[in-house]
């Protein structure tokens, strides 16, 4: 615990890669709180700088090693005065690199490490070189790491399953964040009523492969994802839940029907599909194709008719040629997605498809990666504008960029700004959508909400 004799430190945490990373990076502040670091945005006032690093694709990984760079001037700046971290997912595949290319790093920890930093920042005062900590421990670090006692926004990512079985071909993933792992039903179902009693009203589950959650219900019973969610349901206080990432391999019967039967589930879904032609799937491992992608949203939009979908796509895997690449784009037409996120195939070090023949020239993977993304952006703002003349239900997250305006997001995920009080924070308010915008939606709160504001006394 930290008392009025405990210095205050400053720690600067960055972040980069996925909402794994983000709710690590929360939890390492957490961690280090009694030590008596205080956050700070300023590289300059760091007694500590932690870099939450992501591998997924090359550029990520470059940009740690120019920030290093940087770091290592405020560092001298200091006269050596700062304690420099890399953590995540490149220092747990390139621990050996960082040390050599970065002598200035102190510590370097992998993600299943976190609970172990303040050992890591004693240590790392006492020696020569830097501390590595990069094993996979055999110990949950969930069981190690303190609760959360940050004020929570309306809305908190909780992490109930981390690490991947799945292998795809391009992946690095199961290499850095090892092999499945999922929480047990009850640290969950805490954690979610903790959230909420600092402040959430949306909860999203994270996890690598999230739908591959299962473990010990407390009633005793093995359970799925699905019976996860409908007890997450009940928590008192909980609006939304939402969860990500999923693998449409592990989209059971009865997470499909819990999107049907509990209101609270939003109707969204992220469900990376990578590739639209069955050869491309295949040399991908992802154990599906095409149709049975196409299949399975008919189910799910059989049991929930407004579910909007988002997916991931990668253009220019190794091999993929330029029908692979049309049955892409025919994929992405046939399911309409809301939202996406596309990237141009990067190879990394010790995946399978790093080794494979047909490289893909750049040019040619720019110019696919290009269409995709123009058809994507085509679909997204037709998205939007299908939902202007709605009564949208919106979950107020705060303050919108103007003056007397509000933000907050619909079920299907999209930032809506509206004008209204400030007191409707954390509320889930009607707001009748006037306009779709490419990225956001306008609109204004509709008048059972409106009257109801003019009603309330001035505070
Ligand atoms: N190259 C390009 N994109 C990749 N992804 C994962 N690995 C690679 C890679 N080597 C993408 C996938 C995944 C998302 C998180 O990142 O689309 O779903
Ligand atoms: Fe990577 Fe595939 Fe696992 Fe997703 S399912 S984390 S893409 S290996």
């Amino acid at each position: 615990m930290t008392d009025s004799t405990t210095p205050r430190k400053r720690l600067l945490v960055r972040t980069w890669g996925c909402q794994m990373n983000v709710y690590d990076s929360a939890r390492m502040v957490d961690v280090l709180a009694p030590l008596g670091y205080a956050p700070t945005e300023n590289a300059e006032e760091a007694d500590m700088v932690i870099l939450n690093t992501c591998h997924i694709r090359e550029k990520a990984t470059e940009k740690v090693f120019s920030d290093l760079g940087r770091l290592r001037e405020a560092k001298q700046a200091r006269g050596g005065d700062m304690v420099i971290a890399v953590a995540g997912c490149v220092a747990q595949a390139e621990g050996a690199e960082i040390t050599a290319r970065a002598p200035w790093v102190d510590i370097v920890l992998g993600p299943q490490s976190y609970h172990r930093l303040p050992e890591m920042v004693a240590r790392a005062s006492r020696a020569a070189g830097a501390v590595i900590d990069t094993e996979f421990p055999p110990e949950d670090k969930f069981d190690h790491l303190p609760e959360t006692t940050t004020k929570q926004g309306v809305t908190a990512f909780l992490t109930v399953q981390e690490g991947c079985d799945k292998f795809c071909s391009f992946c690095v993933v199961p290499y850095t964040r090892g092999s499945e792992y999922s929480r047990p039903a009850e640290a969950v179902i805490a954690e979610a009523r903790h959230l909420v009693s600092l402040g959430a009203r949306e909860i999203t589950l994270l996890g690598q492969n999230v739908n591959a959650w299962h473990g010990e219900g407390p009633d005793g019973r093995p359970w799925t994802l699905g019976r996860l969610l409908r007890a997450l349901a009940e928590t008192p206080g909980l609006a939304r839940l939402r969860y990500t990432t999923s693998h449409p391999r592990d989209m059971d019967d009865d997470l499909i029907a819990a999107h049907a039967d509990t209101p609270a589930i939003m109707p969204f879904l992220h469900l990376p599909v990578q590739s639209g032609s069955d050869r491309i799937l295949k040399m991908m491992n992802r154990g599906h194709t095409a149709d049975e992608y196409r299949r399975l949203v008919d189910r799910l939009r059989a049991a929930r008719p407004d579910l909007a979908l988002s997916t991931d796509i990668i253009a220019g895997h190794p091999g993929e040629s330029d029908a692979d690449h049309a049955a892409t784009m025919a994929l992405i037409r046939d399911i309409g997605f809301a939202q996406a996120f596309s990237f141009k195939y990067s190879a990394r070090p010790g995946t399978p498809a790093a080794t494979m023949v047909g490289p893909v020239a750049e040019s040619l993977k720019d110019a696919r990666l290009a269409e995709i993304q123009a058809l994507l952006r085509d679909q997204q703002a037709a998205f939007n504008r299908t939902r202007a003349g709605m009564v949208a239900q919106v979950l107020v997250t705060g303050a919108g960029r103007h003056p007397g305006q509000m933000a907050g997001r619909t079920p299907w995920l999209n930032p809506v700004h509206f004008d209204g009080p400030a007191h409707l924070a954390g509320q889930v308010v009607p707001v009748t959508i006037l306009a779709g915008h490419p990225n956001s939606l306008s609109g204004v709160l509709a008048p059972s909400v409106a009257n109801h504001t003019r009603e309330r006394p001035a505070a």
